[in-house]
């Protein structure tokens, strides 16, 4: 993941679901996605899907489809409810109760597929690349993350940057928050004009493997104060939260159960600035509160986040 950044990520779905990629893909893209097969697995499918139409049944563009009782991957397309000829490999590099990471590198001719980093099998399209715009999965199989990669650019430019109604509203937008610095080492940005009640700092990236900590923090601009830093701590499966004024850490607030991050795994975090409060939620789950101890919103003009996690977005909504 290091050269390449993220445009779509959906963390945690629960199968089977059928997940709209935004703008489709092109060549140079790839799909990722990472899941666990169940013990008791018999088969399950990845299918880029053109649409999500029941009836008439929507053309299957790519069907990936692990047989792991009989020791074998069909490989399909599905057109006008009609399925083609069968490309078989035999041999499954799933095993059940193991985790795996599969990659469908998007070509303009057909898909690479590769497994645990292993190059696997090739497919040519059968129908026009333009018509998959939804990967579908079902079956007996545990998404922990899928996320469409953009191509890699030999640079590392892992955060992308923007806020709710940008594109069409521009400066008019609520809250923006402008990046200072981003690389592998983290991220800072400005909260341009502080934040406000209803705007949600959203964070997405991935823990690394061998992760021990990571922090997020929001800065009182002017002085050094931390508003707030989120700390999420591996090794205890813990969330800190806490303050940083006039030169001392306050009392930390902590929650020690369900702990929702995992080394190497997809997460996002969302701030929602309530009236009196942060919402924090992990992954769509609310997790936890921290009643404000800057009050003044527009105080906390600055974003930073640091430690052993790769980003792949950070925006206001
Ligand atoms: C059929 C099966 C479908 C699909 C298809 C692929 O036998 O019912 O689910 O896997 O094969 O060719």
């Amino acid at each position: 993941m290091s050269a390449r950044h993220s445009r779509q990520v959906f963390v945690k779905p629960v199968v089977p679901f059928a997940w709209t990629i935004r703008g489709g893909l092109v060549p140079g893209e790839t799909v990722l996605v990472e899941g666990r097969v169940p013990p008791d697995a018999d088969r399950f499918q990845v299918d880029l899907t053109c649409g999500s139409g029941v009836s008439p049944r929507a053309d299957v563009l790519f069907h990936f489809n692990p047989r792991l009782k009989k020791g074998h991957v069909v490989c399909n397309t599905l057109q006008d409810g009609r399925w083609g000829p069968e490309e078989i490999l035999r041999g499954v590099p799933f095993a059940a109760g193991a985790a795996f990471e599969l990659m469908v590198l998007v070509l303009r001719d057909g898909f690479k597929v590769a497994v645990n980093g292993a190059h696997l099998l090739d497919y040519k399209h059968r129908l026009a690349l333009e018509r998959a715009d939804t990967l579908a999965v079902s079956g007996k199989v545990h998404v922990a993350a899928v996320a469409v990669l953009s191509p890699a650019t030999g640079v590392t430019t892992p955060v992308r940057t923007g806020e709710r109604g940008a594109d069409e509203e521009g400066e008019k937008a609520e809250a923006r928050l402008r990046t200072v610095a981003s690389g592998d080492g983290g991220f800072l940005g400005e909260l341009v004009g502080g934040l406000r009640e209803r705007v949600s700092v959203v964070i997405r990236g991935r823990a690394l493997r061998e992760a021990e900590s990571f922090a997020v923090d929001l800065l009182v601009g002017e002085n050094g104060d931390t508003a707030l830093r989120f700390n999420p701590r591996f090794g205890s499966q813990t969330l800190a939260l806490n303050s940083f004024l006039s030169g001392s850490w306050g009392d930390e607030e902590r929650r020690v159960d369900d702990y929702p991050f995992g080394p190497g795994l997809y997460f996002e975090v969302i701030f929602r600035c309530e009236a009196d409060r942060f919402r924090v939620a992990v992954n769509g789950v609310h997790r936890l509160d921290y009643k404000y101890r800057v009050p003044d919103l527009r105080r906390i003009t600055r974003l930073r986040v640091t430690g052993d996690l790769s980003l792949t977005d950070v925006c206001l909504m």
